[in-house]
């Protein structure tokens, strides 16, 4: 397990480094400072860590997989600015640091969101390496999963269900939307930057990145509670603060401990679609597991 997270911690600094030359723009601008404030450092880079090893088990383009993830890393990051903003969670904490809002105001806050979701197709498409076909197929996936069909759905759905109470069945499937749909443009477009298009292994993707997402949420929930805000690097009992419909509201800290197991060891099996270079993603499934932030 050691040398899973000395691996993470390696790739995150590579694609922190990456995002940093992205955002480079020559023009000053509060709103790009913004930008570079929110994306740089303190996230954990799970998605575009994600990217390049569906790459691997792929034998995609790595460099191009590096971009394709980062494109990824932006929208998450745009998404975890306006999620935090008054009208929405209202949390003041981010990353380790204030969040965009308190830091830059919220208009400025609410521009960087929109910048990094537009500068992250840009940079899609700018990738060069792997056939045409393939960053449109990308384009194509990144805007749905982020979309009203996906992470903003489930961002939708989050919202109305602090008044309207959902069932458990309601809740996992704004779970599948808000947090598992960037997940899985993460998993796909790592997929599409090998040469062939094999629907089997993007289906096979999609299916791992749909259970370590719901895992991955769930966790996020339990640490809400049980976790403190310096280790998280965001404020705990934000769910509680806004009356959220979480899974654990529902079965308990425990059943929900059990709950993320179970829907690990399903991501694990999705994996034997792909006869290489999987087990790093094995590993990384059973370290989530064990997170503290
Ligand atoms: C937080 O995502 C939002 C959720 C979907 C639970 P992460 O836990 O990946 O946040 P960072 O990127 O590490 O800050
Ligand atoms: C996931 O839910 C949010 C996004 C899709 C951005 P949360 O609201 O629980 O995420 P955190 O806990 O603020 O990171
Ligand atoms: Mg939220
Ligand atoms: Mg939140
Ligand atoms: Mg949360």
């Amino acid at each position: 397990m050691t040398d899973i997270k000395k691996y993470v911690n390696e790739q995150a600094e590579i694609i922190s480094k990456r995002l940093n030359e992205l955002l480079n723009e020559n023009m000053s601008s509060v709103v790009l400072d913004a930008m570079k404030y929110s994306v740089s450092n303190g996230g954990k880079r799970i998605r575009p860590i994600l990217t390049i090893e569906f790459s691997k088990a792929c034998n995609g383009h790595l460099l191009s997989a590096l971009d394709f993830g980062c494109a990824v890393e932006m929208i998450h990051t745009y998404s975890l600015i306006h999620d935090d903003l008054p009208c929405m969670d209202n949390d003041d904490m981010r990353r380790g640091k204030a969040s965009c809002h308190i830091a830059f105001g919220e208009d400025n806050a609410l521009l960087a969101g929109d910048a990094l979701l537009t500068e992250a197709f840009g940079v899609l498409s700018s990738v060069r390496c792997i056939p045409d076909i393939n960053i449109v197929r990308a384009v194509s996936y990144l805007a749905s999963f982020a979309g009203i069909n996906g992470m903003v759905g489930g961002q939708v759905l989050d919202l109305q269900f602090e008044k309207n109470k959902p069932t458990v069945d309601e809740v996992l499937k704004m779970y599948s939307l808000k947090t598992c749909c960037l997940i899985k443009a993460a998993c796909v477009l790592g997929c599409l930057t090998s040469n062939e298009y094999d629907e089997k292994k993007i289906s096979a993707a999609i299916d791992y990145a749909e259970n370590l997402g719901i895992a991955f949420q769930i966790q996020d929930d339990i640490l809400d509670i049980e976790s403190d805000s310096i280790t998280l690097g965001k404020p705990v009992g934000s769910d509680e603060k806004n009356d959220k419909s979480t899974v654990v509201k529902f079965y308990g800290l425990e059943k929900s401990k059990e709950l993320v197991i179970e829907y690990t060891d399903k991501a694990i099996l999705a994996l034997k679609e792909f006869d290489c270079n999987a087990e790093t993603l094995e590993k990384l499934a059973y370290m989530l597991v064990d997170r503290k932030n």
